[in-house]
């Protein structure tokens, strides 16, 4: 195991400062800002010599200026809340709507743009932040501390903790974007993706869940057996122009949380990632809505150039009884931990 190494970042607009932290372990490192927790870098072996597989910025001004979650944690609650409000305990919260009528990843201000603090113990880089009570509408101070380590074996793993005073919401997640042929290669040709998942939950016009589940045979939505991501994108389907792609929640289990468990593989240019998860549901995003953004080293970030695998807890639990809730009780512990394995294909 490597140890985590601290270098300045520089300073938010606001004045804050930023750490950026990296780690080396055997052929594999990575890089993780306190700026919003993102993952910077990810390089992974291969068959040129190191390769960068997540997308990212090379200065803390343009993460400060992005509004695409690029490498991010997400949170208070990920993804979208129907209506931008919820009611818990008899009382309405009323929520930033900042993606049409709903509220998209914890709001106009959510952890994403926060600066965390950061800590290295051993192997594991801590980041921690008090949200107070309040924050973007929720309500109980939330204690988050989300950790990255990065094994010799290529396990980039993500942990996940939370406790509030209140009952509350949480949905805590990561939006990296791969693209295993490396961050600037533009497409996702040759690229196959495998989901264990038999439904979704299919959204409506403004990207949130109808409440039903969908069986995916026969759709391509079905990839429990791996598909090619352009071959998939290329069908025609209503779900997926109303996604305008892939942007949709996998049905891993029904239970708010289970065991580390397999819950998708991207096979291509000569890697394979796995990502475990103990999250119930995983959102493919195949960045359909990134829009030329320069990225690190000058590379373009276009439409459908990336692949995000968010686990995570299904979108809109909130308003739907039978999904796994998204409810924080007070006192009670939020865990969860998501892993992203990459290694060189076996021909
Ligand atoms: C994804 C979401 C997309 C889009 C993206 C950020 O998690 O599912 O619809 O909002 O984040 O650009």
């Amino acid at each position: 195991m490597g140890e985590w190494v601290r270098a300045s970042f520089g300073f938010t607009a606001g004045g804050e400062e930023v750490s950026a932290w990296t780690i080396r372990a055997g052929e594999y490192s990575a890089r993780v800002l306190s700026y919003g927790g993102v993952l910077q870098s990810f390089s992974v072996p291969a068959p040129e010599g190191e390769r960068d597989i997540v997308l990212g910025f090379d200065t803390l001004a343009e993460y400060e200026a992005q509004d695409k979650y690029i490498g991010a944690l997400v949170g208070r609650v990920a993804n979208r809340i129907g209506g931008a409000s919820f009611t818990l305990g008899g009382v309405r919260y009323p929520l930033a709507a900042n993606s049409g009528p709903n509220c998209l990843h914890g709001g106009r201000r959510g952890f994403d743009r926060a600066v965390w603090r950061g800590e290295a113990r051993g192997e594991l880089l801590v980041l921690s932040r008090r949200s107070p009570d309040g924050e973007e509408g929720f309500p109980g101070t939330l204690e988050a501390e989300v950790s990255y380590s990065l094994s010799p074996a290529g396990e980039l793993t993500i942990r996940y903790f939370a406790k509030s005073d209140r009952d509350t919401l949480c949905n805590l997640t990561n939006h990296s974007y791969f693209n295993l042929a490396g961050h600037g290669a533009g497409s996702l040709a040759g690229q196959s993706i495998r989901v264990n998942a038999r439904a979704i939950t299919p959204i409506d016009q403004t990207g949130v869940p109808t409440g039903e589940l969908m069986p995916v045979e026969g759709t391509p939505f079905d990839l429990t057996r791996g598909r090619p991501f352009l071959e998939g994108l290329a069908e025609s389907h209503p779900q997926l122009a109303l996604g305008s792609g892939y942007d949709h929640n996998f049905v891993l289990h029904t239970a708010p949380a289970g065991p580390l468990a397999p819950a998708a593989e991207v096979r291509g240019a000569g890697l394979v990632l796995t990502c475990e998860t103990t999250q119930p549901g995983l959102q493919l995003y195949t960045a359909n809505f990134l829009a030329g953004e320069r990225g690190k080293g000058g590379a373009c970030y276009g439409p459908r150039s990336a692949f995000c695998l968010e686990a995570q807890c299904w979108p809109d639990a909130i308003h739907h009884p039978g999904f796994p809730s998204p409810v924080l009780r007070a006192g009670e512990e939020y865990r969860h931990i998501t892993l992203y394995r990459a290694v060189r294909e076996e021909k």
